[in-house]
């Protein structure tokens, strides 16, 4: 147990470069060359080249990729090791080598859906550390940019009785023989706390029956909604910039090295700083109509139209002003243009597309009423939300922003389930 405390981070190594050091982590790459067996090792910090002797070290040879291993030994500056130091191992502390490591990279490149099967080990590899280095600091990040902005955190229920998108996408779950859903977004519970905290955000699993697989949409996914009271659209999408721009300032910041190791170019994070692009969805029809894409006012903006637009600006932009057919009950009307309504998507450049969804809320009891039967829902079924616009209501707005779809484009992914840890869609539900 000793040496296992000794060791320090594999990253304190390479900065030391020098003296004696213990080291812990698992085998990345091996290779053996006359003498000696060099053994690339890897921990949570980075890699270090290891060098045995190989007369000394007849446990060298029975390393698999990712057998473990806590070894001493002397640091010395070597421009070709990869972080430009190694480890000439003088001792072996421990070591469980188990079994040849099954990842083969010939399979995974002929079959896209093998690495997801093998999902629980391929999360060693340094992508996957990288990809969830940066989760990580999405997840700081948005913490830290509403906490320091005066919203309060808050908790909100999984289990819930009524859709908030539309039924759909419900998943049906039995609770002691009652049905109830899994919930599809926190809003409604948002709207409730708004008349204690007035601002509030919540970062929690949502979930959503999406039947088709798409690159962009996951059955569970990680959902940051805010609310706000007496706030209208362009405050909630003003928070909405700040939000995103605060994240990818910071990872630009702390995860450079990771940004790098996934190839991915800067120039486009860089650029995303407010204020976005402004365009309505009027604007958005007449500029997908003269890039010749075939859509008429009141149809829907979809994946693909989403693509064609953003690749016609070069950082992200806030469409605004849907119609009122294509967006939830709960969406306020513009009142001088009662046909659109108060809401608002962020699509994000370089063809991601929408990453956040939001607008302002119905304020009033009656238009809400009026609303949710124009929409041929039932208002019993609204009960507690109707009741909100009861009692003091105040103008407010909000919006969710898909957390995995942020991280798929600052990471430059070119799918949702590369960037979660074990995604669920409609054909995957293990590992
Ligand atoms: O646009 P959506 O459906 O909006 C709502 O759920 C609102 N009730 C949020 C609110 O105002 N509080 O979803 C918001 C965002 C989308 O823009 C997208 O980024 C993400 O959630 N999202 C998904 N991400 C991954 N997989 C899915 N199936 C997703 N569905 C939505």
């Amino acid at each position: 147990m000793e040496a296992f405390k000794r060791a320090i981070p594999i990253a304190e190594a390479l900065r030391r470069g020098e003296g004696y050091a213990t080291v812990r982590g698992w085998v990345y790459r091996k290779r053996s060359l006359k003498e000696k067996v060099f053994v690339v090792l890897r921990d949570a910090t980075g890699v270090i080249q290891l060098v045995f002797q190989r007369d000394k070290f007849k446990i060298a040879e029975d390393l698999n990729i990712e057998s473990a291993l806590v070894a001493t030994g002397r640091l010395v500056r070597e421009p070709r090791a990869p972080g430009g130091v190694e480890l000439h191992v003088e001792k072996v502390e421990w070591a469980y080598a188990g079994e040849p490591y099954p990842i083969n990279e010939d399979a995974a490149a002929a079959d896209s859906e093998y690495l997801l099967d093998v999902r629980h080990l391929w999360l060693r590899s340094r992508k996957m550390q990288a990809v969830l280095k940066i989760r990580h600091t999405v997840f700081e990040a948005i913490h830290q940019y509403f906490r320091r902005s005066g919203f309060y955190e808050v908790q909100t229920p999984m289990f819930i009785t009524a859709a908030v998108e539309g039924g759909a996408t419900l998943f049906k779950v039995d609770y002691f023989g009652q049905p109830v859903y899994l919930t599809q977004s926190s809003q409604f519970y948002l709207e409730a706390l708004i008349y204690s905290l007035e601002k509030v955000y919540v970062i929690a699993p949502s979930f959503r029956a999406e039947p088709s697989r798409t690159r962009r949409h996951l059955t569970e996914f990680w959902h940051a909604e805010m609310e706000m009271a007496w706030a209208g659209m362009e405050d909630a999408a003003k928070v909405g910039e700040e939000v995103i721009s605060y994240v990818v300032e910071k990872v630009l910041q702390e995860r450079a090295e990771e940004l790098s190791l996934l190839g991915r170019k800067t120039e486009p994070l860089e650029r995303a700083k407010p204020p976005f692009y402004r365009v309505s969805y009027d604007e958005a029809v007449e500029i997908l109509r003269k890039k010749g894409v075939s859509i008429s006012w009141g149809d829907d903006i979809g994946a693909d139209e989403e693509r064609a637009l953003t690749l016609e600006f070069d950082k992200p932009l806030v469409l605004y002003g849907f119609p009122e057919k294509l967006k939830a009950f709960y969406h306020r009307n513009n009142p001088d243009r009662p046909e659109v309504t108060l809401s608002f998507d962020v699509l994000l450049p370089e063809g991601y597309g929408e990453v956040i969804g939001g607008g302002e809320r119905i304020y009033d009891p009656v238009e809400l009423v009026e609303k949710i039967k124009r929409f041929g829902l039932n208002p019993e079924d609204y009960q507690w939300y109707i009741d909100l616009r009861r009692y003091g209501s105040v103008p407010h707005a909000g919006f969710g922003l898909g957390v995995d779809r942020l991280v798929m484009w600052i990471t430059g992914a070119d799918h949702i389930r590369d960037v979660v840890p074990f995604p669920r869609d409609v054909r995957r539900t293990r590992p």
